[in-house]
């Protein structure tokens, strides 16, 4: 993969270390879900001893039930939003216990089951910082936010680069009328957009060698692109914190780790945002990341994927099957760089 480990800061070795750990995924592929969960923490619990038992055994009941942020959360009267039929699936919806306990969130830890760990994060208020180059920087609440936006439910395939997959109904609106109240100049090209960061509720980020906050970014073009959307919820209900509450994005053509979480900030900008997974390693994860069977991960061949739930793998396609509403937006770039 290119490293040379002599000049590796020990952060960095960490990091690397945990990255290979937490993103590995073989195991689970091999072994129902359910059983590979549970199996692995009860190993968690066997290596960290009676003291913390307790607090396994509290995980492991999490685990059993959909977890939201429902209570604290004020938009919950707003839901189910009525479903937008023009985005259909291949593919049953993914369980939503599945969906809601098997996550990626660094923030909240380098493992899947952060949910416990999530519950710290408070999603109201919540601001979303809206800056950079537009005619007027504003700060919004996300509540006054949602009643600017046109809302829906979509059924969205979500493909991780780890080769795992699922089918979410997300609700949410699409970030084309973001970028049209934001009014960016001419002369912005790209947004970035940035997690919060607050190591005080999110462990994750008391690791210094990441570096913090999480950042992702897309295209003006692709912004405005009719299958971009926000996400404020899921299976009918306010976004569990561990899924990224109270706004995340979706963008179903590109890779899960684009969808960046629980946004505080979006910034208008004419230079190319250097993403989370880009700065850590940038010859594994690339800004555009859209998906192609053809072109494998260093680490993980991209050819077929699990969808989480099912025991059968199957075949992988082209801007995960969104190539009608996507392709044209690549059309005459550089093949090598648009699929990493
Ligand atoms: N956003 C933040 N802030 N932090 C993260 O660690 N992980 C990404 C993405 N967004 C991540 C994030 C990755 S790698 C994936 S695959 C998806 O979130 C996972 O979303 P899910 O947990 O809702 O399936």
């Amino acid at each position: 993969m290119g490293f040379d480990p002599v000049d590796l800061l020990f952060g960095e070795l960490c990091m690397l270390i945990k990255r290979k750990r937490g993103w590995e995924i073989a195991q689970s592929l091999a072994t129902p879900e359910a059983l590979f969960r549970d199996r692995r923490r009860l190993c968690q619990a066997i290596a960290a001893g009676p003291l913390l038992a307790p607090t396994v055994a509290a995980a492991l009941a999490a685990g059993l039930r959909p977890v939201h942020a429902q209570e604290a959360d004020p938009s919950g009267k707003l839901y189910p939003f009525k479903q937008n039929t023009r985005y259909s699936l291949d593919r049953p919806i993914t369980d939503e216990k599945l969906a809601t306990t098997y996550n990626n969130f660094y923030e909240f830890g380098s493992q899947k089951n952060i949910v416990r760990e999530a519950q710290a994060l408070k999603v109201r208020p919540w601001t979303i910082r809206i800056d950079g180059m537009v005619e007027q920087p504003m700060e919004i609440g996300i509540d006054d936010l949602m009643a600017k936006m046109p809302l829906e439910e979509r059924l969205y395939r979500h493909r991780c680069v780890e080769a795992w997959s699922m089918a979410v109904p997300w609700s949410g609106f699409a970030l084309k009328p973001l970028v049209e109240l934001a009014k960016p100049l001419s002369s912005a090209k790209y947004l970035r957009m940035e997690t919060f960061k607050d190591p005080k509720i999110a462990p994750g980020q008391k690791q210094t060698w990441y570096p913090w906050p999480y950042v992702e970014g897309v295209t003006v073009q692709e912004a405005v692109n009719e299958l971009s959307f926000m996400v404020t919820g899921a299976y009918g209900k306010p976004l569990p914190a561990q899924n990224g509450a109270p706004l995340r994005l979706a963008l179903p053509w590109k890779f899960g780790f684009k969808h960046i979480k629980s946004i505080v900030r979006i910034t208008f900008t004419d230079k190319q945002p250097k993403s989370f997974w880009e700065e850590i390693q940038g010859s594994e994860y690339g800004f555009w990341a859209n998906v192609n069977p053809k072109v494998p991960h260093p680490r993980w061949s991209q050819a077929t994927e699990q969808p989480l739930g099912s025991k059968e793998r199957v075949p992988t396609l082209l801007y995960n099957g969104y190539g009608e509403f996507v392709a044209d937006l690549y059309k005459g770039m550089d093949e090598k760089k648009l699929f990493m």
